[in-house]
């Protein structure tokens, strides 16, 4: 029987590549997103969209109950979904401060609890892989601070997870990718995102491509004995 991931903010740049890799690689794929169309014009074999708002713990978990139901339980959660909002310190409103933090951590903190219930029992190591960010720890690049506040908590919530789970061989683990080409990007003004890509070594932004293989490497049997890492993704930007 194939193995179920879950993969949260599946519509997107980077969700839709981690999809489409984590399909190539056998695995049956639930993708939840709050974008009824995206998951819709992503039907497939072995694909299926739940149409979730993660901003509410309510339909998070009716979501995993129906993956619970219809599967048996779960092998694999990627926590994708995040926005970026770009107020800047001290004129953030308190409702986006909110969403920031509801979205990018407390989303992913529920889909965690609600995950790791119904993987286990089930074979093998289980994998659960949170998206971060490098903005958690760059402080030269544009990210404004309730962003990276929400990627440092993820950050802190997966070694936690690790720790506390390595005997029950759940691993979980952070990517953190700096500039990569997807949706995001519009969030930015021109001005600012060339100049961040210009910052990129290689010259250029990555690819969700590149990301997704490095989620698929996690989820593949060579990923089992890596857990609590927060792997930094910027072509060597950062290195100092
Ligand atoms: N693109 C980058 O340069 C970059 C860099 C570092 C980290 N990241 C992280 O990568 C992850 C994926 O981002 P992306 O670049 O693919 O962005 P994206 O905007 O293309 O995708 C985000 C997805 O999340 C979904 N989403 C938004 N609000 C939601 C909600 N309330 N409920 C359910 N789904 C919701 C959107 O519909 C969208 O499909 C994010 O966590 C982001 O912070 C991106």
């Amino acid at each position: 029987m194939d193995k179920v991931a879950v993969v949260t903010g599946a519509a997107g740049g980077m969700g839709r590549a981690i999809v489409a890799r984590l399909m190539a690689d056998g695995l049956h794929v639930v993708g939840l997103d709050v974008d009824a169309a995206g998951l819709s014009d992503m039907a497939a074999d072995g694909f299926e969209g739940i149409v979730t708002d993660l901003m509410d713990v309510a339909a998070i978990t009716r979501a995993f109950e129906d993956i619970g139901a219809a599967h048996g339980g779960v092998d694999v959660l990627v926590n994708n979904a995040g926005i970026c909002f770009m107020s800047e310190f001290p004129n953030i409103p308190a409702e986006e401060f909110e969403q920031q933090m509801q979205l990018n951590f407390s989303g992913a903190f529920h889909c965690c609890q609600a995950g790791v219930k119904l993987m286990m029992g089930r074979e093998g190591v289980r994998k659960i892989v949170n998206i971060s960010s490098n903005g958690a720890y760059n402080f030269d690049v544009f990210d404004p601070p309730h962003y990276r506040a929400s990627k440092a908590a993820l950050d802190t919530l997966t070694k936690d997870l690790a720790r506390r789970y390595a005997k029950d061989k759940i691993a979980v683990n952070s990517i953190a990718p700096a500039m990569t080409e997807t949706p995001l990007f519009d969030v930015l003004s021109a001005e600012t995102l060339a100049k961040a890509v210009a910052q990129m070594p290689h010259g250029r932004a990555m690819q969700p491509s590149e990301i997704a293989d490095w989620v698929g490497f996690l989820v593949s049997p060579a990923g089992d004995i890596s857990s609590g890492n927060v792997i930094i993704l910027n072509q060597g930007r950062d290195v100092r």
